[in-house]
């Protein structure tokens, strides 16, 4: 299965949105504020603002974020956001690199591919040290950080009463 990276694009409407269907009805949290009505009808400008997007969800200064969408056969299977920089809120959780598969797509290799397709990408925009934070108990995300070089450096409760978390680094 070929997949690739791209910019955002309005190209993709259709999927994207079948895709954010397949996410809330999962309830992958950091998508169910989405109106999906509101975000068919004002599709061209979330592109726009996806392009050019900073973190939105940290308490601490926002950091530029560059989004690119995995597409497979012309259709959104995932995406990958690689933070350019750490805030004090990324170093708990979140880290550079954050991503998901579309549940209809999972377990096909997209997100190994996308993490890899994305390293790259990371130290072009000057990351040197790529942190990635993930559950302990996430199977599949820990297995792609492994197996892409990942070093856990530290597991330990994001908050008290928080999940627990491993933190990898990747040297680029
Ligand atoms: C985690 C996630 C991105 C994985 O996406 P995916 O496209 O299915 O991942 P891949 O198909 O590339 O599989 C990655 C590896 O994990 C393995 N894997 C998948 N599910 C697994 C499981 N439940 N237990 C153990 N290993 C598992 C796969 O076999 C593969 O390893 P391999 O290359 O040795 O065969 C996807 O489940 C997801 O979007 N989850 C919700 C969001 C999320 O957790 N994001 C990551 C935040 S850190």
């Amino acid at each position: 299965m070929k997949i690739i990276l791209v910019k955002p694009s309005f190209e993709y409407k259709v999927s994207f949105l079948a895709a954010l269907r397949e996410f809330q009805a999962e309830g992958l949290p950091w998508v169910m504020d989405i109106d999906p009505v509101e975000l068919a009808n004002n599709f061209e400008k979330f592109v726009n603002d996806e392009n050019s997007k900073m973190t939105n969800w940290t308490k601490d200064s926002p950091v530029p974020q560059t989004e690119l969408w995995g597409i497979v056969d012309g259709e959104y299977a995932g995406r990958i956001a690689i933070r350019h920089k750490l805030n004090e809120d990324l170093k708990i959780m979140g880290g550079h690199i954050g991503y998901d598969t579309r549940p209809s797509f999972r377990g096909k290799g997209i997100a190994s591919s996308m993490f890899a397709q994305a390293l790259p990408v990371a130290k072009s925009l000057g990351i040197t040290e790529a942190l990635i934070t993930c559950n302990d108990n996430n199977f599949a995300s820990i297995r792609i950080i492994e197996k892409n070089g990942g070093e856990l450096r530290e597991t330990k409760l994001q908050a008290p009463d928080g999940p627990l978390k491993r933190y990898y680094w990747i040297t680029l």
